[in-house]
């Protein structure tokens, strides 16, 4: 007896190079609760097709829930044959039960009793995702909410662009990660769907209610064909989308906190908690943990692109190859919850430099509103652009400021400069005049403020 689930059939022993290589427990224990979870909800659903007698139910309920303790406890012993979690949970059964152990696994396979697993763990894990992330973005809107008068540059391709709200930086970052948590519903929405009754490939023949186990395990529904649910990993690969583009959002957040950081900029400062120091040069102080967002993010979408590879190439139904799923999912979640926790430590610990903010803007950067002055006398904004160009030509070439020509400089441009162009080089009247809905107005700050708010209340 060679003590494996599948021995019947053998003659020869494994090599224990390929006992090694097919071995999954090393990272499958994670589902060892989810395993006895829905494996206590099949055992209700074979005793309710007539497949076990409520005292085989019970005892097999009783063994399981014995297991999940020793589990719980730390005392559940591994031995060199389990292959995999389902392989571990069914040994040790029989060893508390005996043979009744047995009748759990019928009309059941390991293909629907590991995707069954991995979804019901997934969605555990996305709702402490979901929160972490919320945590995070509340962090960014509580700042946002406090710090709205701070001014400071707007860059695009890293030139000086507009002067804007330091809060209407953060919320481009917060809005985006709102839309993170929307799609991470969406998975969530997938996730749920209960595989369960699929068998190994054909269904199941001995007349296993599968609504029954959907309601036992709390699934939103049921998958429609077993040769699909078995083996698709739709739900593992968007999961894995999801956190990719969730990553990508972070990682150009923290580029830009990096970049601010820099006695370059001097726009914040990286508070102690999450820098780190230079062995060499003792004047250092490193922003490691935006660095370390920044590369998880290539890890991550590693492993999406690691998972789509693998479906890519197999034929239909189960292989082996899916037991690889598994790693990335839980090497992702673990990321995921680390990344979004430090996220929000850097954020909520970020000292910001308001003076050092304030001095970088300067008046070309105002060139845009010189301009729209001109558009608000009647003059077509192509004409508009033009004049304020030729204003900003000549500032140059005069080698002062914008704000520093004269008004007669200006009228040599434009006669419809006039005395009241001097609003124009005010920063906060700049950003007032952004008042359409989505700019750095501060009404339309405090809009967006709540719009976030509002979308964390319904998640
Ligand atoms: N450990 C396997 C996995 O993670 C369980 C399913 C194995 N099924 C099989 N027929 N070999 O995918």
């Amino acid at each position: 007896e060679s003590g494996k689930l599948w021995g019947g059939r053998f003659v020869g022993a494994v090599d224990p190079i390929m006992e090694k290589f097919n071995s999954s427990i090393a990272y499958d224990r994670h589902l060892w609760e989810v395993d006895v979870q829905g494996s206590k909800a099949y055992s209700r659903g074979l005793e309710k097709a007539g497949l076990l007698t409520k005292a085989e139910m019970d005892q097999i309920l009783h063994g399981l829930d014995k297991v999940a303790e020793e589990w719980a406890q730390g005392t559940f012993k591994l031995n060199p044959n389990d292959e995999d979690i389902h392989t571990a949970n069914e040994r040790r059964l029989k060893e508390l039960i005996g043979e009744t152990a047995g009748k759990l696994h019928t009309g059941r396979s390991r293909n629907d009793q590991v995707v069954t697993d991995l979804r019901l763990w997934m969605r555990q894990n996305c709702s402490k995702l979901s929160a972490l992330l919320w945590e995070l973005i509340r962090t960014m809107v509580d700042r946002a909410e406090a710090e709205r008068d701070v001014l400071f540059p707007g860059y695009t391709h890293l030139q000086r662009a507009q002067p804007i709200r330091w809060s209407h930086w953060i919320l481009s970052h917060a809005v985006a990660l709102t839309r993170d948590s929307e799609r991470l519903l969406e998975v969530q929405k997938r996730v749920n769907v209960l595989p369960l009754g699929s068998g190994a490939i054909a269904g199941n023949p001995l007349g296993v209610d599968r609504e029954l186990l959907r309601a036992e395990l709390n699934f939103g529904a049921i998958t429609l064909n077993s040769m699909d649910a078995t083996s698709e990993r739709d739900f593992v690969a968007e999961f894995l989308f999801w956190a990719s583009l969730c990553m990508t959002h972070l990682s150009r957040m923290a580029e830009d906190l990096i970049l601010y950081g820099t006695k370059e900029f001097s726009f914040v400062q990286l508070s102690d908690a999450y820098s780190t120091g230079s062995s060499l040069m003792p004047q250092k102080k490193n922003p490691d943990s935006l660095e370390l967002i920044r590369s998880k993010a290539g890890r991550v979408f590693g492993r999406c692109s690691g998972l789509l590879m693998t479906l890519k190439g197999l034929p239909s139904t189960y292989n082996k190859d899916l037991q690889e799923d598994k790693e990335a999912v839980f090497e992702v979640s673990d990321t995921m919850s680390a990344v979004l926790q430090v996220a929000t430590g850097v954020i909520s610990t970020l000292q910001i430099h308001r003076d050092n903010m304030a001095r970088a803007l300067s008046p070309d950067m105002l060139a845009t509103d010189l301009a729209y002055y001109l558009v608000r006398k009647g003059m077509p904004f192509r004409q508009a652009h033009e004049a304020s160009g030729k204003a900003v030509f000549m500032a140059e070439t005069k080698g002062v400021a914008l704000n520093q020509l004269s008004l007669k400089d200006l009228q040599a441009i434009s006669p419809l400069f006039s005395g009241d162009v001097s609003r124009v080089w005010d920063y906060g009247h700049s950003v007032e005049q952004y008042a359409a809905l989505g700019g750095t107005a501060r009404s339309s700050v405090d809009w967006q403020i709540g719009q976030v708010i509002a979308a964390g209340a319904g998640s």
